[in-house]
């Protein structure tokens, strides 16, 4: 660090330069990303609570209060009002709480967590931060979770089972509903990772789709991970992770001695009460009735990309379920594919299981930015 400070003015014309090397989610060149443009009343209300931290929520009790409705909110999406749960930095976090809760309120010697093969890598941290030997369950042909594999895997040492609203890769919703079935006969913690499709499912199910349930409408599921960073247009970091019972948050509360609050659950200890205040806003501005129409418009792409790409010869992995298409070509390898179309300013991502071009339809992907995409793409 130099001695002597720079000017505002400065700081900002080194910053516009830095800037322009990223790119943005209006451009419509983001085309592998859960993320996307935080809805402009968030970054208002981000900013205005940018001060605020939920790691000493005495002192700031006005955000506290938004935090609980978030989580009330969550909790009536989710179908239990009554949850309990806290704003996180993203589903990275939520999962390792609730892997942690599983794991604490268990407390077996030698404990394991069972995940389908398609998990987020969150599950690999947690299970080697918690110390917990993670156990993969096979894919079906459908790629969704195989039962019988959990079944299989099953013993007197798991802590949790997970089931995945919305895969990272592919987009696609496990059969939660016979995880749920397994795990109140079983007597065993269910852990749904929503973090994509939490913001999505119950949206598009009120719009007609038909999508079993994957909530706290089962009685097995014991928490959930829904991020609104992604499909809820808050500003990054905001997750949630929300709980069927406090006994779960109990489970892993430390003391804080020194703070207003004598007991902290979450991993984090100051945290930003402008994630809790932004989340809070955008969920009331947008309503059901807004996000229904997001997660709509968005499937409508999603569907569009699809037929457009089955047109022009190219095969999908799976029909989308969310707002995610893979795909491969007949002549070319993902990766290279992924590659020559960077070369013409596309960013995509590449799924490893299988390996294809992944598409996320995030809200910034317009039409015409998939009409310029497969034009490029069949030039390649
Ligand atoms: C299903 C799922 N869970 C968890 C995560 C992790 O979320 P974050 O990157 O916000 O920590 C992701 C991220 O893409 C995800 O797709």
């Amino acid at each position: 660090m130099d001695f002597k400070g720079l000017s505002r003015d400065k700081i900002l014309k080194l910053l516009k330069k830095v800037k322009e090397e990223d790119l943005t989610y209006d451009s419509g060149r983001i085309l592998g990303s859960m993320c996307t443009s935080p809805h402009p009343i968030a970054k208002e209300v981000f900013c205005e609570f940018i001060e605020s931290n939920l790691g000493d929520p005495g002192l700031f009790k006005g955000t506290r209060a938004l935090e609980n409705d978030v989580i009330k909110m969550i909790g009536e999406l989710l179908g239990d009002p009554n949850v309990v749960g806290h704003v996180v930095t993203g589903g990275t976090e939520a999962n390792l709480m609730a892997m942690r809760a599983a794991r604490n309120i268990k407390g077996l010697v030698k404990p394991e967590i069972i995940v389908p093969k398609s998990a987020h890598f969150s599950f690999k941290k947690a299970a080697e931060i918690l110390r917990l030997n993670l156990k993969e369950a096979a894919l079906g042909p459908d790629y969704r979770v195989d039962i019988d594999s959990v079944g299989e895997l099953l013993s007197s040492n798991t802590v949790a089972i997970v089931g995945i609203a919305g895969t990272t890769e592919l987009g696609l919703v496990d059969p939660i509903p016979e995880l749920s079935r397994l795990c109140e006969d079983e007597g065993v913690y269910l852990h749904v990772d929503a973090a994509l499709g939490g913001f999505i499912i119950p949206f598009l199910k009120e719009a007609g789709y038909d999508i079993p349930d994957f909530d706290f409408r089962l009685k097995g599921v014991t928490s959930v991970t829904i991020d609104p960073h992604k499909m809820g247009l808050a500003p990054i970091p905001s997750g949630c992770i929300v709980f069927r019972g406090r006994e779960y948050l109990d489970s892993m509360s430390i003391e804080t001695p020194y703070l207003t609050e004598k007991q902290q659950s979450t991993i984090v200890g100051t945290r930003s009460g402008a994630s809790a205040a932004a989340t809070w806003a955008i969920m009331k501005y947008m309503g059901r009735e807004g996000y229904i129409r997001v997660v709509k418009d968005s499937m409508k792409i999603t569907h569009f990309l699809a037929r457009e790409l089955k047109r022009c010869g190219f095969e999908l992995v799976t029909e989308p379920q969310l707002n995610i298409v893979a795909f491969n070509s007949p002549d070319m390898p993902p990766e290279a594919l992924a590659h020559q179309l960077g070369l013409k300013g596309w960013s995509v991502s590449i799924s490893s299981y299988p390996p294809a071009v992944r598409i996320v339809l995030m809200p910034h992907i317009k039409k015409e930015h998939i009409e310029a995409f497969m034009e490029d793409l069949t030039r390649i």
